[in-house]
């Protein structure tokens, strides 16, 4: 009886120690850690585990349960499972890759000052969320008036808080000149050892403000000889842009130029000498853009077809006239040398060298529009008798939008106006 009490308690104790040590030298474990971090879009890779009791495997036995979808963010759990023990991995799916943006245009612009800054675009995108433009913050310390560097900054932010920051180089400058602006005409006429008095000018810039007195003014007029000179203005502000502009002298022979109420006068009557030789007038070839331009946009084409005209290229002019029709015919459509208005620099053929065209829409618009530009048509229909010419709808005279307006609501023709008809 006691023998078999101490066989049962024998035995007992066996079965324990062999189920404890079976315990101790049971290993059942991961390999690779229990939490991980997987990028997105990564693929997921089981490192497996161990499940041994000694060198024997029961790995067989184990259970995996669980999945990864590595392409969205998120916790994802696998389970080890054997009857009587459950493992766990967590697996974390995260995004630590930043955004991107990318600047449309240069990464550094210059910006005139006072001109205010024009975003020339950007786009973002991101690795998980995609498109991101809308969500970019924009910053910029531009003082537009203020000379400077500054910085545009660009901020963006994906769904997992990963920021990227790019910046725009802005830099306001001065790169506008100094205007200068001339008292008077800028084609002066002298006779030989005649003189001019300087008109006077004014000069200012956008930061400097008034700077008429740093105007420099170079004068290279030789009175006793005829010639056409210059005399140049020129001005640096303070951020080194300068301006230069010219006023031209034209010193002529001593023959007598007739201006009546302040208008140049030229016909068969009142001539020009042939040094007379003053180019296009800037005046009236400006005004002449402003119309072709105006023009334009009314529907109607008035290109240039001749413009200033010096005394010898009237003189072959007219001489070529002269050998097709004969000098009593070429002299009712063309000027002798010295007579033609276009010598003036002031008289420009516009539109269509043709009878009709005073009567398409273009040579209507012509005369009913030019003096708005200070332009008379100057050989008018039926008036041929006083001007010396048949009648030429494409001829326009400067003479100033005042002068011109008065003549177009007269109706008169420019010695009728200046009383020498
Ligand atoms: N056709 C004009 C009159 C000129 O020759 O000046
Ligand atoms: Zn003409």
């Amino acid at each position: 009886m006691k023998k078999k009490l101490l066989f049962i308690i024998g035995s007992g104790l066996f079965i324990t120690f062999v189920f404890l040590g079976s315990l101790y030298i049971f290993s059942f474990r991961l390999n690779g850690k229990n939490k991980i971090e997987l990028p997105v879009g990564m693929e997921y890779k089981e490192l497996g585990y161990k499940a041994n009791i000694f060198s024997l495997s029961f790995e067989n036995l184990v259970k995996v349960n669980g999945k990864v979808d590595s392409s969205k963010l998120g916790k994802y759990v696998i389970t080890y499972e054997l009857p009587f023990k459950k493992l766990l991995r967590e697996v974390f799916v995260v995004d630590k890759e930043k955004p991107n943006i990318e600047l449309d245009g240069d990464k550094e612009i210059v910006l005139s000052i006072g001109y205010d800054y024009q975003e020339s675009g950007y786009k973002a995108s991101d690795n998980y969320d995609g498109e991101l433009t809308d969500k970019v913050e924009i910053t910029n310390n531009i003082d537009k008036n203020k000379i400077g560097e500054y910085k545009v900054n660009y901020l963006v932010k994906d769904s997992s808080n990963n920021k990227t920051e790019v910046e725009r180089i802005v830099k306001v400058i001065d790169n506008i000149p100094p205007v200068i602006s001339l008292k008077g005409s800028r084609n002066i006429t002298v006779k030989v050892n005649g003189n001019y008095e300087e008109d006077g000018y004014t000069s200012s810039d956008n930061l400097d403000g008034d700077i008429t007195n740093k105007v420099k003014v170079s004068r290279n007029v030789d009175f006793s000889k005829f010639g056409t000179y210059s005399i140049l203005y020129e001005v640096e502000d303070s951020s080194n842009n300068k301006t230069t502009i010219s006023r031209t002298i034209n010193v002529i022979e001593n023959v007598e130029i007739t201006y009546i109420k302040g208008i140049l006068l030229v016909n068969k009557k009142y001539h020009l000498p042939a040094n007379y030789n003053p180019g296009v007038n800037s005046e009236a070839y400006q005004a002449l853009q402003r119309l072709q331009a105006d023009g334009r946009v009314a529907g109607h084409g008035l290109p240039l077809l001749s413009g200033f005209r010096s005394y010898n290229d009237q003189k072959y002019l007219f001489n070529s006239y002269v050998a097709k029709d004969g000098e009593a015919l070429a002299s009712t459509y063309s000027a002798r040398p010295g007579q033609s208005e276009h010598q003036t620099g002031l008289a420009f053929d516009v539109g269509q060298i043709s009878d009709n065209f005073g009567n398409t829409a273009a040579g209507i618009w012509l005369k009913e529009n030019c003096h708005k530009y200070g332009f008379i048509i100057r050989y008018l229909k039926g008036k041929e008798s006083i001007t010396g010419y048949k009648y030429e709808p494409w001829h326009i005279r400067y003479v100033g939008e005042n002068v011109a307006t008065e003549i177009y609501n007269q109706g008169v023709t420019l010695e009728e106006y200046l009383g020498v008809a």
